[in-house]
């Protein structure tokens, strides 16, 4: 929660900086760790998220292990700690080093995409005489109801292994000697806010096993990804997202045998609503229609609104005037670095501050120098 003690601190820092609320972090955490161990679910934590090494840090004390898709994230998941055994790696383009790297640090699990993919990391388990435990990302064809940029588990998607490509890559897969089968992996996409796509996804997997059982090949692990999303309209009404009804449905419609474990990788809705992105107000300019508030960050500092049309919930914590329709914007060189369009936000001045919210999944990772900008400033809230 963003209070008046909080704000008033935070009024003399450098703007742009990602705020990030460390007991809302750790609240949400907790309340993972409660409703998963009910069934004895093992989430990861999907780096891609936040990378940020604090996050990293506290992500890792509360015992998650982590989901990475590059050998760099692979790296910073193991200098923060993270348990090499709780590291899965995913990612359609996985390179010869990345796969080496992660080889020669014994993760737990590589979450292959291609029956190329498998043959190569073969030949380097070969090379350096170790096995090489896999899980097969198989592609659910699950509409997860979601953005188009941001749904995964269609057949058009670049994604996973489709369903029809089963029969001859379990026959190939006899023929590695240095290859382990491990798990199934999954993922519909991000941002599902309503279950049912979940539900769906459970039933293929559970279609899917039978037919792994029919041919006698028999599966430790069943991952399925991540996804939940979070509430961007009211972030201070829903806090922490709904884990309880998540990994409920999950235990009522996975058909888990005795033996097997079950994962998760979650990656927005563990960081995003803890953090929040500052910004004061350089300019009011007159427009048409109505006012653009021009601020010193941009989508260098938060690129989901231009990237997605994403929504977030914009506030001016500087003032409590009447309220006011403004176009927010920032200071980049295109015309899509907007941050909302006719924003009702108290009447705006130059110097308010304003909070773009529910930013800390995707929005410091996935800042960029465009523009020659300077690197996006951070702030803890157990350091101020
Ligand atoms: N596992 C896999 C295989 C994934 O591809 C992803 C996200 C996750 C887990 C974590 O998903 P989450 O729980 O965060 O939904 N930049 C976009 C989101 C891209 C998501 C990519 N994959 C955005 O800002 O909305």
């Amino acid at each position: 929660m963003l209070n008046k003690e909080i704000i008033s601190k935070l009024n003399n820092v450098q703007t742009p900086f990602y705020f990030y609320d460390v007991i809302l972090l750790q609240k949400t955490l907790s309340k993972i760790n409660e409703e998963s161990n009910k069934y004895g679910f093992h989430i990861h934590y999907a780096l891609k998220a936040n990378a940020n090494p604090k996050i990293l840090q506290i992500n890792k004390n509360a015992g998650l292990g982590a989901d990475c898709v590059s050998g760099n994230e692979v790296k910073a998941a193991i200098e923060n700690g993270f348990d090499n055994q709780k590291i899965v790696f995913a990612g359609v383009g996985k390179s010869d080093a990345e796969i080496i790297y992660a080889l020669q640090n014994n993760i737990f699990c590589f979450n292959c995409e291609s029956i190329q993919e498998i043959e190569v990391i073969n030949e380097l388990a070969q090379k350096n005489n170790c096995t090489a435990p896999i899980a097969l990302r198989i592609n659910p064809n699950v509409n997860a109801n979601t953005h188009h940029y941001i749904t995964t588990g269609l057949e058009e998607n670049k994604f996973g292994i489709n369903i029809w490509e089963l029969d001859a890559i379990t026959e190939k897969l006899k023929t590695f000697s240095n290859i382990k089968l491990i798990g199934l992996h999954f993922h519909i996409g991000s941002q599902i806010s309503d279950l049912q796509p979940f539900k769906s996804l459970c039933l293929k997997v559970n279609e899917l096993q039978k037919w792994f059982e029919q041919r006698k090949i028999y599966i430790e692990h069943i991952n399925v990804g991540g996804g939940l999303g979070i509430n961007y309209h009211e972030p201070d009404k829903e806090a922490i997202p709904d884990f309880e009804a998540y990994f409920k449905l999950f235990h009522d419609f996975l058909e888990i045998r005795p033996h097997q474990q079950v994962h998760f990788e979650l990656g927005r809705a563990i960081v995003a609503q803890c953090g929040t992105l500052f910004s004061k107000v350089l300019y009011i300019k007159k427009g048409i229609k109505t006012n653009f508030a021009i601020l010193d960050a941009g989508m260098t500092e938060l690129i989901r609104p231009a990237l997605y049309q994403a929504f977030h919930k914009i506030e001016n914590v500087s003032s409590d005037k009447p309220l006011q329709p403004y176009d927010v914007v920032g200071p980049i060189c295109e015309s899509s670095d907007c941050f909302g369009k006719a924003v009702l936000l108290p009447q705006t001045q130059r110097g308010d501050l304003i909070a773009i919210r529910s930013a800390g999944a995707y929005g410091e990772v996935m800042a960029s120098a465009y523009n020659l900008r300077d690197r996006v400033n951070t702030v803890y809230s157990d350091e101020i």
